[in-house]
């Protein structure tokens, strides 16, 4: 049997392996939906998001795109973001990027990638931002690893620059915006050791679109 065929061969030994642990396990998750957490991330095959959390059908809302992107005129993530914050009420927004990461890495090295260049500019956009800091680190290894994480951090802010998330946020105090990166090599995820509340604020006076209730 194929890779392709397995597929569906798996998909009827997971079902029955749910119906043996409960027998209402799909009724009960077709009701309804309320994850606590969206996750964004790179769509890279040794990313699963559920996996790596350790979190279970119907527990986080996911979108993934190569290099973990939050791009203000991608209706595909707009669309995510606001209804997860809007209808279900997400508490949590992670953007997790990860060490290894292939997107990133094309980024370092400027080369003609034909359609994936536009995406990519978001990346070299980044490096610019950070230029300063990057050119600092001589190490390659280092420098790949260090804008991996810059990059986190800039969706992040891009997250909140989003009016969805800005008008939830002052209604209810959510949702918090956090910095993750996932080591390939280890499995390890990491919360990323930088203070998003007071780089928001230093650069609030530039994205908050005042936004109140009334
Ligand atoms: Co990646």
């Amino acid at each position: 049997m194929d890779s392709y065929q397995q597929i569906f061969e798996n998909n009827r030994a997971w079902v029955q392996g749910k119906l043996a642990v409960d027998e209402h396990f799909f009724e009960k998750l077709a009701r309804d939906q309320k994850p606590h957490f969206l996750y964004i991330g790179c769509s890279d095959s040794r990313v699963p998001a559920n996996v790596i959390m350790g979190l279970d059908e119907g527990e986080v809302f996911v979108h993934r795109n190569v290099a973990n992107l939050v791009v203000a005129s991608d209706n595909n993530i707009n669309a995510v973001i606001q209804f997860a914050v809007e209808y279900l009420e997400i508490q949590h927004i992670i953007v997790c990027g990860h060490y290894g990461c292939g997107g990133v890495k094309a980024a370092l090295h400027p080369t003609d990638m034909g359609q994936l260049n536009s995406w990519l500019q978001n990346l070299r956009d980044v490096c610019r931002l950070h230029q300063e800091e990057l050119d600092q680190i001589l190490n390659p290894a280092q420098k790949y690893r260090r804008l991996v994480e810059l990059n986190v951090i800039e969706q992040c802010v891009n997250v909140i620059k989003i009016d969805h998330v800005q008008r939830k946020w002052y209604q209810t105090g959510y949702p918090q915006v956090h910095a993750w990166v996932y080591d390939l090599h280890n499995g390890l995820l990491k919360e990323l050791d930088v203070n998003l509340a007071s780089y928001f604020s230093s650069i609030r006076s530039i994205y908050d679109l005042k936004i109140s209730d009334d």
